[in-house]
């Protein structure tokens, strides 16, 4: 199986090549496949002992969990670092890195600003550093969101997704992600809640088979006759304090059957988890047969295997 890449880092999707995102599905298929032979895999000793850190300043159960799966599936070892060392205090991010660089093969890092992830990277040339979430993208959980659809589909181009709901990390890859598959993405959010013209404008010139971002305010519009409806929670890691006006701003956002019902009869209903029933999603959405949440979530560790094996083996 041969993933080679010449990136160091992936700290958004749009590190990687159209052609890049497209091999990483179709390996992370190939591991999902092959998950059942075990130690027996091609795959199963391909990080030759590597060592990988991890370094969460956020909670995380997928993220965090499947990554550690997925290091010792490839036959490498995790090392988990304190939260608080993502805060500096003790000393420097970037020195941090300098020392990591010494010892290991990455970093997978969480973090609140985009911008502590991109100084890490930077700091250490020879250290592959990994976005596990920033307040700016999540592009682990783009590449799993890409495979279950490609599953679900086959073919991705020509179809819509409806992404209704908070303008953020989340949404910042699924942008940078889906047009590069053909698939178009209606926006729907409140104002002042809307994704960054400029993430829309980044992507356009990656997009393939026609596929269009389109941003809409109304979430009916934007939901109508789609293949797919994604949603994020309305309150993010580190934006607690602002629950109450948001949980008021977004009620119109709610993904219930009303408007599961405006979408395709055969639409898919997504979410990267953790969802907080009531507030975004309906729990009869959730546990409705069009929901491939649980999906996504196991794709993560496929997709992050697969990410691996592109960066380091
Ligand atoms: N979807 C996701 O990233 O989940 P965690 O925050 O649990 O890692
Ligand atoms: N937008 C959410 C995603 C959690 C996986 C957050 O940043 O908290």
């Amino acid at each position: 199986m041969s993933a080679v890449a010449p990136v160091k880092d992936f700290l958004s999707i749009l590190d990687l090549s159209a052609g890049e995102l497209t091999r990483l599905i179709e390996l992370a298929a190939q591991l999902k496949t092959d998950r059942r032979l075990g130690e027996q895999a091609s795959t199963a000793r391909a990080l030759g002992g590597a060592h990988v850190a991890m370094l969460f300043e956020k909670p995380s159960l997928r993220t965090r969990s499947t990554f550690e799966i997925a290091i010792r599936e490839l036959g490498g070892h995790p090392l988990h670092l304190p939260p608080e060392f993502a805060n500096g205090a003790r000393e420097p991010l970037e020195d941090i890195a300098r020392n990591l660089e010494r010892w290991v093969r990455a970093l997978v890092i969480r973090t609140f600003a985009h911008e502590k992830a991109r100084s890490v990277a930077a700091a250490a040339p020879t250290l592959h550093v990994i976005n596990a979430l920033s307040d700016a993208e999540h592009p682990c959980q783009a590449l799993a969101d890409i495979l279950t659809l490609r599953e679900r589909w086959g073919e991705c181009r020509g179809r819509t997704l409806a992404y209704v709901g908070d303008g953020n990390n989340v949404a910042t890859s699924l942008v940078h992600a889906a047009p590069q598959f053909g698939i178009s993405v209606h926006l729907a959010s409140p104002p002042g809640y809307t994704l960054p013209a400029a993430v829309i404008e980044e992507t356009a010139p990656l997009a393939r088979s026609g596929a269009r971002v389109r941003r809409f305010t109304d979430p009916r519009e934007a939901v109508a006759g789609v293949d797919a409806v994604y949603t994020d929670v309305w309150t993010s890691m580190g934006q607690e304090q602002e629950a109450d006006v948001r949980r008021r701003m977004f009620q119109p956002y709610q993904v219930n059957s009303a408007l599961m019902g405006v979408a395709a009869l055969h639409a898919l209903f997504m979410h990267c988890l953790p969802a907080r029933r009531g507030e975004e999603v309906t729990v009869e959405v959730f546990e409705s047969p069009a929901s491939v949440v649980f999906d996504q979530a196991e794709n993560r560790l496929h997709t992050q295997k697969a990410l691996l094996l592109m960066l380091l083996s």
